[in-house]
């Protein structure tokens, strides 16, 4: 599959100075895959612009909740790239800083709906492609997150890179972990997991819908990648997505996950945001210190991003 290159890659792996049990924690920077490109959706938007491009297109739409890191990314990759670019945004908080701000800077068209309408938003991004389309324009839907079967592949080719940089480190990963939200970033890893014949052990943080069936959502992520590339087989035992660390509910933070985040700042230098990277990695630190990883084990927490959703949430921050 063609793709742009729009990210720094590789993006760096450093050692955390945490240290329990022998157990290492290694963070891969894909934080820093750019500046405005910055998180872990440049890699899916990679493939999905190149497919937007070949079909012909020359619009895109796509969604998320106000300070959608997605939408963000999306929409700089947007401009960068030469596309117009609709964002279909809900109202989950008053608009105005982080990502928000980002998106009005760089002039994306900002569709805001409530949120009862956001349930409708399939529907809704069909017909403003309809009405797009019939003005002219050629459009190309992305869905949130980017997270469908060519969104899959950014995280399935990141797997290589984490091989190579195994190989230079001089180290095998036991486990990797990651935020999981609409789910694309987890799958992509399975599948470069699989189809390398390796055993590491997939963890996901579901930070958004302690509802959903981990195993289900994944398979039929997968199964979406089937047009793309070779699908590997998994069962149940492959998928390990805790529900444990939602918290409060998808971008509501607890004074814990606050103090947590302030703390790694302050301890670690290393800026997490609240809504992801931050429930995520509480959730890992939480369970290695309750024995749910396996001593002497070599992790690998991928940071996916999103500081800037921070900047909307400041006096959580400020104390
Ligand atoms: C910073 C950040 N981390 C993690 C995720 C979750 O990734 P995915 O949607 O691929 O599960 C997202 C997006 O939802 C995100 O913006």
């Amino acid at each position: 599959m063609k793709k742009y290159n729009l990210a720094n890659l590789p993006t760096r792996i450093e050692k955390m100075k945490f240290n329990f049990n022998g157990i290492n924690v290694y963070i891969k920077r894909d934080d820093q895959t750019g500046f405005e490109l910055s998180g872990n959706k440049v890699r899916k938007l990679e493939y999905s612009f190149a497919e937007a491009k070949a079909l012909g297109a020359d619009t895109v739409i796509t969604c998320g909740g106000i300070q959608s890191n997605h939408c963000r990314a999306t929409a700089i990759a947007a401009v960068k790239l030469g596309f117009e670019v609709h964002l279909v945004l809900k109202e989950n908080e008053v608009p105005g800083s982080g990502n928000y701000f980002l998106n009005k800077m760089i002039g994306a068209k900002i569709h805001l709906i409530s949120l009862e309408d956001y349930k409708n938003r399939h529907q809704i991004m069909a017909d403003m492609k309809k009405d797009l389309d019939a003005s002219g324009k050629h459009t190309y839907l992305i869905p949130e997150g980017a997270s469908n079967g060519i969104g899959n592949l950014g995280y399935e080719h990141a797997f290589s890179e984490i091989e190579n940089q195994e190989n230079e480190l001089g180290i095998e990963f036991d486990y990797i972990v990651s935020a999981f939200g609409s789910g694309s970033t987890y799958t992509g890893l399975l599948m470069g997991i699989k189809k390398h014949g390796r055993d590491i052990k997939n963890v996901g943080y579901n930070i958004y819908n302690p509802n959903v069936d981990g195993f289900d959502m994944v398979k039929s992520l997968l199964n979406e990648s089937k047009p793309y590339t070779m699908l590997p087989e998994i069962t149940p035992k492959d998928v390990d997505i805790r529900t444990d660390y939602v918290g409060r509910g998808y971008a509501l933070s607890r004074d814990e996950e606050i103090d947590f985040i302030l703390d790694m700042a302050r301890n670690e230098g290393i800026l997490l945001d609240s809504v992801y990277t931050g429930k995520a990695m509480y959730g890992l630190m939480t369970d290695i210190k309750n024995g749910k990883y396996k001593d002497n084990a070599n992790i690998l927490f991928i940071h996916t991003g999103g500081v800037f959703g921070n900047f909307s949430k400041m006096d959580l921050f400020i104390k």
